[in-house]
């Protein structure tokens, strides 16, 4: 199709060109009128000497040719500002009802379910807009950056077992095993360290993790995206100084940003405590909106005290439970101290704080079976719960190189980056907060045949 964009209609000033786009705006002045086309690219003001049949949001096709504007009706507010497009031709290719909600403007105060039933006509609005090009954008550069440093993208499963990052597992029942059940991962952990095993040296993936928790402004219910590494014969250093440096760049060249200071500073989960009372904190003095103050805490404790939220592991049976996850490998001077005095083990745990928030968390992992072993004792494992690892276990008793890495979380970067304050906002089609899919309302009742084929009963 021979388009142009509005935005590029600049350069095709006395040319004659095809626009195709929506009626942003209607203003009929009687003897001439005004219809503002937007697209992709931004809004461009076209004008005719009579009135056509459109109402707002109808999608159309314009002909006709770009004309500079008069002095003094520059619109100095858009880049295409200075120009118009004189109509020859308007066909309707497809006409809107009145829209259920307003697309002007920041769209903060209209109730959100209803943004979220309609999120393809809130979608249609310029912040939304500017949130997925934004993460495009980082995702993009990220794959560059990694690529560039030695790192191959790998996919791992989304239909697979158990990975607890300690909270509740979605269930997907299984037909040609009735009564059994695959997991969605709440993370690629396990598999990204079995391709360690593999001998993929350096590995990533813009991976989508799936956690039924209770959702809070900074964790979407449902699923969410990391930026997930691991990395092979590595110090906790190096993860932190490639992490750091490629948050470094992201902040200035796709951000447009500054960072606080660099190289990261490295804070002790203690010291955190004592200095800001939280350990996910905010260096900036000002709050400007315009830095990113990145922060790596370390020296974690490996364990906190179990309590009944922890029912993955002994579900406040056990002392202790995993600070990070039960695959993070305990502070090599702190190995005796898991016998006599596990509470005052250090993990290799790393979490990346910006701004007040967590945006990542890694650590290096264990690569022992006996002390895998030691933590699924201490954390309350039942020899059913242990037996659900043992292809970790086995797979430690066949050459493992020393591993660690990291998983920025990419909806809570951007949020940090553009100033949001919930995920959804940088979410193409988020989930509500009570679970309610966006759009097309899943979760939703299956067919009594489906259900049958894969014998089951609703109680
Ligand atoms: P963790 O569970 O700490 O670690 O998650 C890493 C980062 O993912 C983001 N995140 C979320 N973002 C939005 N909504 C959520 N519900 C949500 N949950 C987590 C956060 C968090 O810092 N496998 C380990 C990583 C590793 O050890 O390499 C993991 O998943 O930004």
């Amino acid at each position: 199709m021979n388009r142009t964009l509005a935005a590029d209609c600049n350069e095709h000033i006395g040319k004659k060109v095809t626009l195709m786009g929506w009626i942003n705006t209607i203003r009929d002045h009687g003897k001439i009128s005004f219809y503002d086309l937007r697209d992709i690219s931004g809004i461009i003001q076209t004008v005719a000497k009579k009135q056509y049949e459109v109402g707002h949001e109808y999608v159309v096709k314009i002909e006709g040719v770009v004309k500079k504007r008069p002095e003094n009706l520059i619109n100095k507010n858009i880049p295409t500002g200075e120009i118009e497009l004189e109509i020859e031709s308007l066909e309707v290719i497809s006409v809107a009802q009145t829209l259920p909600i307003p697309i002007e403007g920041d769209g903060y105060d209209i109730d959100e379910k209803l943004r979220l039933k309609y999120r393809y006509l809130d979608l249609r609005r310029q912040r939304l807009q500017t949130n997925l090009k934004l993460r495009f954008q980082m995702l993009s550069f990220m794959r560059q950056f990694l690529a560039s440093n030695g790192f191959t993208e790998i996919e791992t499963p989304i239909l697979t077992k158990t990975t607890p990052e300690g909270a509740r597992d979605f269930l997907v029942p299984s037909r040609l095993q009735p009564g059994n059940f695959y997991a969605l991962p709440q993370s690629p952990q396990q598999y990204k360290q079995l391709l360690m095993v593999a001998g993929l040296d350096r590995y990533f993936q813009i991976a989508r993790c799936f956690r039924d928790e209770d959702p809070r402004a900074d964790r979407a219910y449902g699923e969410f995206s990391q930026l997930d590494i691991e990395m092979s014969f590595v110090e906790q250093e190096d993860i932190l100084k490639l992490t750091e440096e490629l948050f470094r760049q992201i902040t200035e060249k796709v951000f447009k940003k500054k960072v606080l200071e660099y190289p990261f500073p490295r804070i002790s989960h203690k010291d955190a405590l004592e200095k800001y009372g939280v350990d996910k904190f905010d260096l900036r003095k000002d709050k400007d909106p315009n830095v990113l103050a990145f922060a790596f805490v370390v020296d974690f404790p490996l364990f906190t005290e179990q309590t009944k939220e922890d029912f993955y592991y002994g579900s406040g049976s056990a002392k202790f439970a995993p600070s990070h996850h039960m695959f993070t490998a305990p502070h090599p001077d702190d190995i005796p101290l898991l016998d006599s005095n596990p509470a005052k083990v250090r993990g290799l745990q790393h979490d990346l704080v910006c701004n007040g928030y967590e945006v990542g968390g890694g650590s290096i992992r264990i690569h022992q079976r006996e002390i895998q072993e030691k933590i699924f004792n201490l954390i309350g494992f039942s020899t059913e719960q242990k037996e659900q690892f043992n292809h970790m276990l086995e797979a430690f008793t066949y050459g493992v190189p020393p591993h660690g890495g990291i998983a920025p979380g990419i909806e809570r970067l951007l949020m940090v980056a553009t100033g949001e304050e919930n995920t959804r906002e940088v979410m193409a089609f988020p989930m509500t907060g009570s679970g309610q899919t966006a759009v097309m309302n899943a979760p939703s009742a299956a067919d009594p045949k489906i259900l049958k084929e894969l014998k089951l009963k609703i109680s």
